[in-house]
């Protein structure tokens, strides 16, 4: 139940607005309630909140358990917390086309916590759509067509040795000796671990193909898949500030990081919080 001063306001296409609550200063009860709107909205927005690095680590902790991302680069001092930074000479960015985080693990991160440290002028912004929406979006036919099955995600072909992302000029997240890119397995349609309700769960990122089947004969069906997910009504669009926060959750949403402000400075800070292996809905 919502306490007396959270107010949670629906965006368009996807996610909450969530206000009167200050993350710094979280109490249990509202620790409670933004779980719950999470579980409900699959993303959440937050304004002005002027979160330390301790208190960051202090209110992700307060939610669920933190997830250590094994190949972005820690902030000095605080291994929690992973640097999501684009500097002016760069051209490529972290998270720059549709995916949901860790999903190529056995047990997928739960949600990430996102913390706006410095923005550029312009641009920028982040892209969210919603995977509720997306299963229920879906006629029948196709929900008849991916009943029961299961799907293979993978990190090798970003973080692996010759990922994608050793091409471009985010070297912090350069394939490190000794990191593994393993691959796992879940359910299509997955039932949302927190709300109980149906998730669509594959992701351009890190989605390769279906159990059983190879990648070639999984494209078609996949990629009608990601078009539909990312239909516009079902998709919305956070302008971060300095001290914007957007807390989502991972099996219930996907991201993008749009990368339009070249020659400028961009740095985030991210929390990532453990999940649990995902059943079929
Ligand atoms: C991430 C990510 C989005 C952004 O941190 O997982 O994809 O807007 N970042 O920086
Ligand atoms: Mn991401």
């Amino acid at each position: 139940m919502l306490h007396d001063r959270v107010r949670v306001r629906k965006a368009d296409g996807c996610g909450a607005h969530v206000e009167g609550i200050d993350l710094g200063r979280l109490t249990e009860r509202e620790a409670d309630d933004v779980r719950e709107a999470l579980f409900e909205h699959g993303v959440l927005f937050f304004r002005d909140q002027s979160l330390t690095p301790e208190q960051h680590v202090a209110m992700a902790e307060a939610i669920g358990r933190i997830d250590i991302n094994r190949f972005f680069p820690a902030l000095r001092g605080y291994p929690q917390i992973a640097k999501v930074e684009k500097t002016p000479e760069q051209r490529s960015n972290i998270g720059g086309g549709w995916h949901t985080d860790h999903s190529y693990d056995a047990e997928p991160a739960m949600g990430s916590i996102l913390v706006a440290r410095e923005t550029p002028p312009i641009g920028g912004d982040t892209l969210f759509a919603d995977m509720y929406a997306a299963y229920e979006a879906l006629d029948d036919d196709a929900r008849a067509e991916i009943a029961g099955l299961r799907a293979v995600h993978g990190s090798g072909h970003v973080f692996g040795a010759a990922g994608t992302a050793t091409r471009g000029d985010q070297t912090a997240l350069t394939a490190r000796p000794g990191v593994e890119t393993p691959e796992s397995v879940h359910p299509v349609v997955i039932r949302h671990p927190g709300s109980g309700k149906p998730a669509l769960y594959v992701n351009p990122g890190f989605t390769l193909r279906f159990e059983g089947r190879s990648r070639e004969e999984s494209l078609p069906l996949l990629q009608r898949l990601f078009a539909h997910a990312i239909q516009p009504e079902r998709v919305c669009r956070f302008a971060w500030r300095p001290g914007s926060v957007a807390f989502w959750d991972n099996r219930a949403t996907w991201h993008f990081a749009l990368n339009d402000y070249h020659g400028h400075y961009r740095l985030m800070h991210r929390i990532t919080l453990a999940g649990v292996a995902l059943e079929a809905a």
